[in-house]
């Protein structure tokens, strides 16, 4: 896909890539920026100017193995142009940028209702941990 350009987010990208985020998950309307810390950055997937992709990236730190690893989450692509490896691409992007950012993994959770997601992850070296993910609500 020659004019498909895969950067990180930046402010004015923000329009484009709320709606593309509320058509594929349950987020509010209230959302009015998306104030990311230094260590959380997204990245967007654009196809003549027009934003059809996304993700968001979380670098986390663990003090006990002392290592970096990155959380990903909101991963999506315009339905109208699923299947045509961008959301690979996305990840290709990232897995580059981790190598020069002293990263030691990449996680993220993923329904099993999802099977297109999770058919992705697996097919670009993503293996499922034996693990529960809990949540207490507050
Ligand atoms: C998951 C998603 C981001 C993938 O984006 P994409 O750009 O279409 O992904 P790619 O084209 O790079 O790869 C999709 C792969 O899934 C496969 N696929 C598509 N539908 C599938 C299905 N129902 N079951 C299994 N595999 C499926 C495609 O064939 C392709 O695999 P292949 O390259 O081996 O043929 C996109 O489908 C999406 O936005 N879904 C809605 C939001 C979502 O579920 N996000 C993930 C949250 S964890």
């Amino acid at each position: 896909m020659d004019n498909l350009v895969i950067r990180k987010y930046v402010n004015n990208d923000f329009n484009e890539v709320i709606n593309l985020v509320k058509d594929n998950f349950n987020i509010g309307d209230n959302i009015k920026s998306l104030e990311d810390n230094l260590n959380s950055f997204g990245i967007v997937a654009i196809i003549d100017k027009k934003i059809v992709g996304y993700l968001r990236v979380d670098k986390l730190y663990n003090p006990f193995k002392k290592y970096y690893y990155y959380f990903l989450s909101y991963v999506c692509v315009d339905s109208n142009y699923q299947n045509m490896g961008i959301a690979t691409k996305m990840l290709e992007f990232i897995f580059n940028y981790a190598k020069n950012d002293d990263v030691s993994y990449i996680e993220l959770t993923s329904k099993s209702s999802r099977e297109a997601a999770n058919h992705l992850y697996l097919k670009n070296g993503f293996v499922v941990r034996d693990t529960n993910v809990f949540r207490k609500d507050i």
